[in-house]
């Protein structure tokens, strides 16, 4: 394993380079049983929200691990409805509790803005930057980071902020690079992580990756993640498959050459990419969320 050093409110830690995704994707829920096989694999970091649904399962197969709580770099995020100072706070005590633990390594704002369209969309979100900042303050979190963030959403919080995010977690994979955005971070000593690394196994048919992976005898997958992390952007890949879960923590033991790295680079900004935008509008099925 490789990691990621970040910088806390008390000092520097290290996350590992791949993290275990845990959103609930069609082919199968995140549960116990998943997170318990994914620490069996390796795992040490899990990238968890309140959106997800899988705090729970996650908190209590860390526990019931044997591993030292403090091996693991865990993870949440507030959700879209739940900006704003006091939900914020009400939305990170309910999720500390469901994961069974009293701090997290990384709290997240999920996306920057609380709702489509919404006109004072930065008042939210200063807001809810603010209830970070003070969980941070107190010692509940070692560090702040936000997810899909462009560079106007960012400077937001670097101009009014007294504590900066130390990662953006966007969704970063061949065939959507993010370029502007990953500069942007690259200036301001912020890390990138990807979410949908793998590109949701989609990219199985393209040549230039199944060329590439038949070169190094490994799978698309593992083209797709080596990537990522030769771009200097950790992933947090989901695999319900105990199989794929391995094969995604062993991306070490090969190197992408500078020719492979630009044959991907190459693949059309656009391919695979999920249709989610910070800035647009979002079916409504994947805003809601009920509290509980
Ligand atoms: N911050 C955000 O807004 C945001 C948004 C979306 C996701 N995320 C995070 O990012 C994580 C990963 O994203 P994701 O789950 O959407 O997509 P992903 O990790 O790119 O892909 C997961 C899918 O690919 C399959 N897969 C896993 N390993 C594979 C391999 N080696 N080769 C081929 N297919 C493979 C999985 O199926 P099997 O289960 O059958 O292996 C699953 O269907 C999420 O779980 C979540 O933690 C964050």
């Amino acid at each position: 394993m490789e990691f990621v050093t970040l910088q806390g409110r008390d000092g520097a830690f290290a996350m590992p380079a791949v993290g275990f995704g845990t959103w609930k994707a069609a082919s199968g829920q995140v549960d116990d049983g998943i997170a318990q096989e994914a620490i069996r694999a390796g795992y040490r970091h899990f990238d968890s929200a309140e959106y997800y649904g899988t705090e729970e399962a996650v908190g209590r197969a860390i526990r019931e691990s044997g591993v030292p709580r403090e091996d693991f770099t865990v993870t949440s995020k507030v959700w879209k409805t739940h900006m704003g100072r006091q939900a914020t706070l009400d939305a990170f005590e309910r999720s500390l509790s469901r994961f069974g633990f009293d701090y997290l390594d990384l709290y997240f704002v999920h996306w920057p803005r609380y709702a489509e369209g919404a006109e004072d969309w930065q008042g939210v979100l200063l807001d809810t930057w603010g209830a970070l900042e003070e969980l941070h303050d107190a010692g509940r979190v070692r560090a702040l980071a936000v997810s899909n963030f462009k560079p106007r959403h960012l400077e937001l919080l670097l101009e009014h902020g007294h504590v900066a995010p130390v990662l953006n977690q966007v969704e970063f994979h061949p065939g959507f690079l993010q370029q502007e955005t990953r500069t942007f971070c690259k200036e301001h000593g912020i890390a990138v992580q990807a979410w949908r690394p793998l590109a949701q196994g989609s990219l199985a048919n393209n040549d230039a990756m199944s060329g590439i992976a038949a070169a190094h005898g490994v799978s698309v997958g593992q083209v797709a993640l080596r990537f990522d992390w030769q771009s200097g952007v950790s992933v947090v890949p989901k695999s319900t498959s105990p199989e794929r879960m391995r094969q995604n923590l062993d991306i070490f033991d090969f190197e992408l050459n500078e020719d492979e790295m630009e044959a991907i680079r190459d693949i059309p900004e656009g391919t695979a990419w999920s249709g989610l935008d910070p800035d647009g509008e979002w079916p409504a099925g994947l805003v809601q969320l009920k509290v509980d």
